[in-house]
């Protein structure tokens, strides 16, 4: 996150005593990305943060492919995700490269017995139902239908959810995610022709720091693999911090789209990006308004990329028989575009009430059974006329 936050008690220098009440020291942790190059944070906990006192079972949850390469464009049917309790257990892998994972989930119940952090990727969870709060150890972030949580790998959290309602999409990025360059300045600050700026984002807040010992179950995800650690003091110990590595929120809904006298590229849509795919928001918005333009998307073909598309609300334009919930995948070296009669129909429509999410992935995904599992089966043969 390009902005400078803290929370809580700090000591007016970095690296310099400071006591507890008590007299005792606390204990600093930075906590950075990209070795000593990337955004940081420096957090004072009340006990050691090392304190590992048993490492336990690793269980190996990484994806395998049922599809190893994929030609054919694909409907997913996302909410027949089951529901399931624990939010770990409900996270289920559909698409996945080496660079990232995209997911769905139907969490019941919040995360009260265990922490967890995944030490590999960035986590971007988009709320499609359910309200709560995502507690982590820089503070906790309250969120709501549309909200992206973005939580930094090796971010200690868990999930809180106010009902048994919840559907999310997860996607977990192997690589950094950052909100456009293009859209910030030298300094980081968000710029006045970007979507969106600083004023819109949730930031970690009330700040808990639990002075307790004892026995601490911490799920770690790390190389495909969750881990079961035993802490033995409460994750949440932190008195105070600051820095640029936190996790924070964004909602869709604040999402502010550019739009133009004819149809504007994908790239408008923009509000994540990697090295390796970008994550764009489709959001309510006035059509194109040349008295000749076609609202409708062209055909296009993306060469260089895999697009999957996450249909939350309102019609999609270009598209037929979709609800909500759904993904659709355009593998590269195909194209792909309007269904037919939705081009032509799109012509002297003024506005949008579509709502979806896109993540674009430089590098083909693969499919797994769970993927296929909720696959509408037929879906690349519905541009034939
Ligand atoms: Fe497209």
């Amino acid at each position: 996150m390009p902005l400078y936050h803290k929370q809580g008690k700090i000591p007016q220098k970095r690296h310099t005593i400071f006591k507890k009440p008590d007299g005792t020291l606390h204990y600093e942790q930075l906590f950075g990305t990209i070795g000593f190059d990337g955004m940081s944070s420096l957090m004072y906990h009340l006990h050691r943060p090392t304190q590992i006192k048993e490492v336990g079972a690793s269980i190996d949850i990484s994806p395998k492919a049922a599809v190893e390469h994929n030609i054919k464009s694909r409907l997913l049917k996302g909410f027949q995700v089951q529901p399931v309790d624990d939010y770990l257990e409900s996270r289920v892998t559909v698409l996945f490269n080496n660079d990232v994972h995209v997911g769905l989930a139907a969490p019941k119940k919040s995360m009260t017995t265990y922490f967890y952090k995944n030490t590999d990727a960035d986590e971007l969870l988009f709320i499609h139902k359910g309200t709560g709060t995502l507690k982590t150890m820089l503070g906790e972030i309250p969120f709501d239908y549309g909200d992206y949580l973005v939580i930094p790998r090796g971010m200690i959290y868990q999930i809180h959810f106010d009902t048994e309602e919840n559907r999310l999409l997860v996607t977990e990025s192997y690589h950094p995610i950052y909100t456009p360059k293009r859209y910030r300045n030298y300094f980081g600050q968000h710029l006045e022709h970007s979507p969106f700026c600083e004023r819109d984002f949730k930031l970690p807040e009330n700040l808990q720091s639990y002075d307790e010992k004892g026995e601490f179950l911490m799920k770690v995800k790390k190389q495909g693999q969750l881990h079961h650690l035993t802490y033995a003091t409460h994750p949440f110990d932190v008195v105070g911090w600051d820095g640029y590595n936190f996790p924070y929120g964004f909602s869709i809904h604040n999402f502010e789209p550019i739009t133009g006298r004819v149809h504007q590229p994908p790239p408008v849509h923009q509000t994540f990006e990697t090295s390796a795919f970008v994550v764009c928001s489709f959001v309510p918005r006035m059509y194109d308004y040349h008295p000749q333009s076609i609202p409708a998307p062209y055909n296009h073909s993306n060469i260089d990329s895999d697009e999957v598309l996450y249909y939350v609300d309102g019609d999609f334009m270009s598209r037929k028989s979709i609800d909500q919930g759904y993904i659709s995948l355009h593998p590269a070296g195909i194209p792909h575009g309007p269904h037919p009669g939705t081009y032509e129909a799109s012509i002297g429509k003024t506005k949008t009430e579509e709502l979806a999410v896109m993540i674009d992935t430089f590098k083909p995904l693969k499919l797994t059974q769970a993927a296929l599992d909720i696959d509408d089966g037929k879906y690349y043969k519905s541009w034939m006329e």
